[in-house]
């Protein structure tokens, strides 16, 4: 969800209004992502690089990510949404990760679509947890090293309990991936907009996915 301080920017305005209309533009394309049928959206919210960010903003972002939780919850519950959270949620400021918690249990028994927001996360801190617990089961006796595959690998990522993505929406025109989900990216189709995240909207995301269904995926086939 990029672009929201260039956006505030080009108005005059303090980057955390564009931050607030950010979280505007998420709503908007969660209820769209429900409508056509996406199983799961992964949204990056706040990276672990995001801390170098001055005080004032970091503080800014997690109030509005409490505050987004707050005002979201009937949405969430009327869409029969599911919320889930990736990252180093236990290194969040304590408030908003209980309210993350919270709506977490409220929305637990939801069946529709998966909203995962990536808070604190980043691909190579993803990949250095999941290493990490390899090697506990290697260091219990539990694993032999020879027996360890990729496959062994994906089950101790963060998002383990979901398909890969298909489609990755960059917005601000960035062209990078900027640590996100590295593993998982390797055969999602990528498409960068140059709109700012607050100003894409419902038609945006449409027109995103009706690009997607016009490529011809290979996986390393012909
Ligand atoms: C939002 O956009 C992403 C968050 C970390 C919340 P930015 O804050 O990165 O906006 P730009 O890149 O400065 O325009
Ligand atoms: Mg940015």
């Amino acid at each position: 969800m990029d672009g929201n301080g260039r956006w505030a920017a080009q108005r005059g305005l303090p980057r955390i209004t564009g931050h607030e209309n950010g979280a505007a533009a998420l709503r908007t394309v969660t209820e769209t992502c429900c409508e056509i049928g996406v199983g799961c959206l992964t949204v990056y919210a706040f990276s672990t690089e995001n801390w170098k960010r001055p005080p004032e903003e970091v503080h800014a972002l997690f109030g509005l990510l409490e505050h987004f939780l707050a005002a979201e919850l009937p949405t969430l519950l009327a869409n029969n949404i599911r919320l889930r959270a990736i990252g180093r949620i236990h290194e969040l400021p304590p408030t908003a990760r209980e309210a993350l918690h919270s709506t977490m249990e409220r929305t637990a028994s939801n069946t529709g679509m998966n909203l995962v927001l990536a808070i604190n996360y980043s691909g190579r801190a993803e990949l250095e947890d999941a290493v990490r617990s390899v090697c506990q089961e290697v260091a219990a006796g539990t694993l032999r090293p020879e027996d360890f595959t990729q496959d062994h690998l994906q089950r101790h990522l963060y998002t383990c309990e979901w398909p890969d993505p298909d489609l990755l929406i960059r917005t601000s025109g960035e062209m990078r991936l900027s640590n996100f989900l590295l593993w998982q990216l390797s055969y999602t189709e990528l498409y960068v907009t140059p709109k700012c995240w607050p100003d894409f909207g419902r038609e945006d995301l449409i027109e995103a996915v009706r690009d997607f269904h016009r490529r011809k995926r290979r996986f390393g086939g012909i």
